[in-house]
């Protein structure tokens, strides 16, 4: 019997990611765009020596979501260890803190990570793989997920891998729709998602390549999966929850240039927000800049003249120069 009511069926979750989904950015994409159903933590890599401290995990989380108990139902936390990390001591700070839901990161393809048996290397070694997921689930109560890719090479012990998940009582999984060795090249393979519908009694939260509202709808439709996950998608549409929730209330019409009538909006909507958190935080203009600049290296694909558009923010020298671009921007 599964309880997972984590989020409910059809959620459309912002996706963990390094470097972007830390604590200022959660809580500005929570105020801008309700319309994400939830948001995670971007990895915290659990250490294997050196003291494992709560202030380490609630810094991660983030204090004032920690503490916000609407904000703290939105959010969920993710590890990323290995077979001799000091997940445990990680694990017993996160049920002091009553979290509800962790989720282990089974899909990291950095060589780096894999190299150090961390992320999907796991998939690779159901030993190590084993090992980790019950020191988790034996003391941990709230609810726990994996997050993984089809397999590390390749999908040959993909079944396996499943089964061996559900049988050490994870809750619930995302698929990635790619192996390990395919990185993010060519275009997540569906498939598997509906696959791994078929063969788990947990939910599957189905991710890759999901960038469109029809996308959205055509997954739904095409594996049945639970809820659905986006990276770089929300990165390049930051309000593409909006959107679907519109084409759903609208019968699946949305005309083109309603997207591109409202991006401008949008995207000043997004910055501005950003800027308010990361200014609450303490972060000097330039660091606000540096953060931006990577932020639109994933924006105005949808512009004509993108190039010109994200050549001129990235050669801003000051936030004022960058934020003068985004105002100037056409609708
Ligand atoms: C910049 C970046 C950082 C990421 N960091 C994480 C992470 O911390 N944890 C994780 O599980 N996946 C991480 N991912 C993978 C995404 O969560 C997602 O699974 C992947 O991008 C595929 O979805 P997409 O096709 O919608 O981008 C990251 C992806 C990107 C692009």
């Amino acid at each position: 019997m599964n309880n997972f009511d984590v989020f409910p069926k059809k959620s459309l979750l912002f996706a963990p990611m390094e470097g972007i989904t830390d604590e200022p950015y959660r809580i500005a994409l929570m105020k801008t765009f309700p319309e994400w159903d939830h948001l995670f933590t971007d990895f915290l890599r659990v250490p294997t020596v050196g003291k494992v401290t709560e202030r380490m995990i609630v810094e991660h989380y983030g204090e004032r979501i920690l503490k916000n108990p609407e904000w703290r139902k939105k959010n969920s936390f993710q590890i990323l260890t290995t077979e001799r990390a000091q997940t445990k001591d990680v694990v017993d700070i996160l049920e002091s803190l009553k979290m509800d839901h962790l989720d282990l990161n089974l899909g990291c393809p950095s060589k780096k990570v894999n190299s150090h048996f961390g992320g999907a290397y796991l998939l690779s070694n159901h030993k190590a793989l084993s090992h980790v997921l019950k020191t988790i689930r034996s003391n941990f109560t709230g609810h726990f997920s994996v997050k993984m890719r089809i397999g590390y090479r390749d999908d040959s012990n993909f079944s396996d891998t499943l089964k061996l998940i559900q049988d050490e009582g994870v809750e619930a999984i995302t698929l990635h729709a790619r192996t390990r060795d395919q990185l993010y090249k060519g275009v997540a393979d569906w498939s598997y998602i509906k696959k791994a519908v078929e063969e788990v009694k947990v939910p599957l939260i189905g991710n890759g390549d999901i960038w469109i509202a029809e996308d959205i709808e055509n997954v739904f439709k095409e594996t049945k999966c639970h809820s659905v996950m986006f990276g770089r998608s929300a990165l390049k549409t930051p309000w593409l929850a909006k959107i679907y929730k519109d084409y759903v209330e609208d019968d699946g019409n949305i005309d083109d240039t309603y997207l591109l009538y409202e991006r401008k909006k949008y995207l000043e909507l997004y910055f501005d927000a950003l800027m308010v958190e990361y200014r609450q935080i303490g972060w000097a203009d330039n660091l606000i800049l540096k953060r931006f600049k990577s932020f639109s290296r994933n924006l105005f694909d949808d512009y004509e003249d993108f190039e010109t558009i994200r050549g001129s923010f990235l050669r801003a020298e000051t936030l004022e120069q960058f934020l003068g671009h985004l105002y100037a921007l056409k609708g």
